[in-house]
């Protein structure tokens, strides 16, 4: 069973977040983050960065690998994942560019890029605490539900329901990119612990669902079932069913 944490208010939320992995990062500074992009960390990230700026914890070891990118944004799209991940967190903390990783969605290749960022992930060896939010369908990634999952790194069409999830962060639903590159199940399962960050009312099903219900590739989140380190930070609204 996950360790279930309900916060009571969002200050507790992202204080809760953040010191999790700050506490990780001063136990072990040159720790592998697994990170994710999206609404739910966003807070999180920011107390993160007020951690760093009153001298509580350093990113200057650390390094970092995010889930997922959009296939076919310029790296600099202000809706890139790599923009994204600059804007709320590593411009503002001493992570050292080099050590950021986000797969490379721009790529004339994506499939290759995929292979790459496979490699590079068995070279970096196992990540000690990844970030995940949940998607209303339950993917985690952009691990989509389905038959069949993948388990490495791998070009993915995202579901219509992600599409319009995210059409929020664009101008129209036309832009938001078809497909996408994200780690594989297997790799997300490979972190020696995860943090499933969960926020708002309409998230409340879907992961009662992946907590309580079957494991199916049907929801993808319920694979996080069969991880014997899960943490699943839930604000009062989403926590309402488990
Ligand atoms: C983001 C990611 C996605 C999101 C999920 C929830 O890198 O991999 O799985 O975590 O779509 O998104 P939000 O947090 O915007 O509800």
């Amino acid at each position: 069973m996950p360790n279930i944490i309900k916060a009571q208010s969002e200050e507790q939320f992202n204080d809760i977040g953040a010191g999790i992995i700050a506490s990780l990062l001063q136990s072990n500074p040159k720790a592998l983050l697994g990170l994710a992009t999206g609404s739910s960390p966003v807070g999180v990230y920011g107390r993160l960065v007020e951690l760093y700026k009153e001298g509580s914890v350093s990113f200057a070891q650390a390094q970092s690998y995010n889930l997922d990118e959009y296939v076919g944004l310029p790296v600099d799209h202000p809706e890139s994942y790599r923009t994204f991940m600059n804007e709320k967190l590593f411009n503002h903390v001493d992570i050292l560019a080099e050590n950021t990783h986000v797969p490379l969605g721009a790529s004339p290749d994506p499939a290759q890029a995929a292979a790459g960022y496979t490699e590079l992930l068995r070279q970096a060896g196992r990540i000690d605490l990844q970030i995940l939010g949940v998607g209303l369908n339950g993917h985690i990634g952009f691990n989509e539900p389905g038959d069949e999952l993948q388990g490495f790194t791998h070009v993915v069409t995202l579901d219509e329901s992600t599409r319009k999830a995210n059409a929020r962060f664009f101008s129209s639903i036309e832009e938001v990119p078809k497909q996408a590159i994200t780690m594989g199940i297997a790799s997300i399962l490979q972190a020696k612990q995860i943090l499933l960050l969960v926020r708002g009312g309409e998230k409340a099903e879907i992961i009662a669902r992946a907590m309580q219900g079957p494991v199916t590739t049907k929801v993808p989140a319920s694979l996080l079932q069969t991880h014997p380190n899960v943490i699943v930070l839930a604000d009062q609204e989403a926590g309402r069913l488990i």
